[in-house]
């Protein structure tokens, strides 16, 4: 990913996590993806007092991805606040793996910017991923 563009990342996971709604967790976070087409999504966590509905920012991010009909993921970068670095959880990585190759690289943020930087494969190795499937012939 072009290093360049982290600076952008950074500060539209800033505002979408400053939109949070997370009256239940007290957690608020922001994701922004960068996709192989250039452009910049982010989305926010979304919770719910049906707790398990509550959605995740990462996937928030990944529907707009979608939605402006981009299908690659080039970089996430994701903020938070807390005494431990935000990473994504389980089924978000799963949710990423989907529009991700391996080495794609995942930024974690915090208050004073980018902390440290993994990558997708790193998140989730020996992924059940689209490659899976390919090529397979429909069951029905
Ligand atoms: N959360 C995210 O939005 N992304 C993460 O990477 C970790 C957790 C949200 C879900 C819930 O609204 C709150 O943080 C506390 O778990």
């Amino acid at each position: 990913m072009p290093d360049d563009r982290l600076p952008e990342l950074l500060s539209a996971a800033r505002a979408a996590r400053s939109r949070a709604y997370a009256p239940y967790s007290g957690y608020q976070v922001g994701a922004a993806i960068l996709s192989a087409a250039g452009g910049v999504h982010a989305g926010c966590n979304v919770e719910n007092a049906a707790y398990p509905v509550g959605t995740c920012a990462e996937a928030g991010a990944l529907a707009a991805m979608v939605a402006a009909g981009d299908r690659r993921i080039a970089a996430v970068l994701i903020v938070a606040d807390g005494p431990a670095l935000v990473a994504p959880c389980g089924a978000c990585r799963q949710r990423l793996r989907e529009f991700a190759s391996d080495d794609a690289p995942v930024h974690l943020a915090d208050a004073s910017g980018v902390r440290r930087t993994v990558s997708v494969g790193e998140l989730l190795p020996l992924a059940f991923g689209p490659d899976t499937l390919a090529g397979r012939e429909h069951a029905g």
